[in-house]
């Protein structure tokens, strides 16, 4: 039986890990946050590794950390957060290439707001100015994304509905038809 995965790309404080968690318990399937794998590989937290290896060593445990995952110990059927900018290296949207990615957009003064209440400390957060620049400059990247749901003004429930039906949709245009594929949620080229 092929992995079925889904990873979901955005910037800081989208709703990733959140969203993740509640997709994850929908479908059934584990739950992996690629910033928890780093720091649990590494033995550090990532405003740990920031401080001692800047951003550079941060992207290179990150890649790491995502190469494993996708090579060697992705767990069964899981959904996937990855970090704000784990998606805008190209060696690391490589490694993603023919897994489904969901981009979660909302706009930048949003997640402004809402990076200031979450209690997460973000290395790369900055000012509102470079929070902005960071986001617009991110943007391209994240458009590469499979699927872009927008998440202004909508639950967690209904967000993931949105994203389960748009996989499917997609799903099953690529395989032809419904009938063809049983779960939408997997890496294309692969059999389940
Ligand atoms: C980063 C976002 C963080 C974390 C690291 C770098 C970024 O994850 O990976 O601080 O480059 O945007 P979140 O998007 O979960 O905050």
């Amino acid at each position: 039986m092929g992995v079925s995965a889904v990873f979901l790309v955005g910037f800081m404080a989208s709703g990733k890990s959140s969203v993740g968690q509640e997709l994850a318990r929908r479908l059934g399937w584990d739950f992996v946050d690629l910033d928890g794998r780093i720091e649990a590989r590494e033995g550090q937290s990532v405003p740990e590794i920031f401080r001692e290896r800047g951003e550079a060593g941060f992207r290179l445990a990150e890649t790491n950390a995502l190469r494993d995952l996708v090579t060697e110990s992705l767990p069964g059927n899981c959904v996937v957060a990855l970090g704000g900018g784990a998606f805008v290296q190209e060696r690391n949207r490589e490694l993603l290439l023919g897994w489904p990615t969901v981009f979660l957009e909302a706009p930048a003064s949003e997640l402004w707001q809402r990076s200031l209440t979450d209690g997460i400390e973000r290395p790369l957060r900055g000012d509102p100015q470079q929070f902005a620049r960071l986001y617009a400059e991110r943007l391209p990247f994240y458009r590469e994304a499979s699927v872009t749901v927008v998440t202004s003004g909508k639950d967690l429930a209904s967000l993931c509905a949105e994203i389960e039906s748009r996989l499917q949709s997609r799903g099953n245009s690529e395989a032809g038809g419904p009938s063809e594929i049983p779960s939408p949620h997997f890496r294309t080229g692969e059999s389940q």
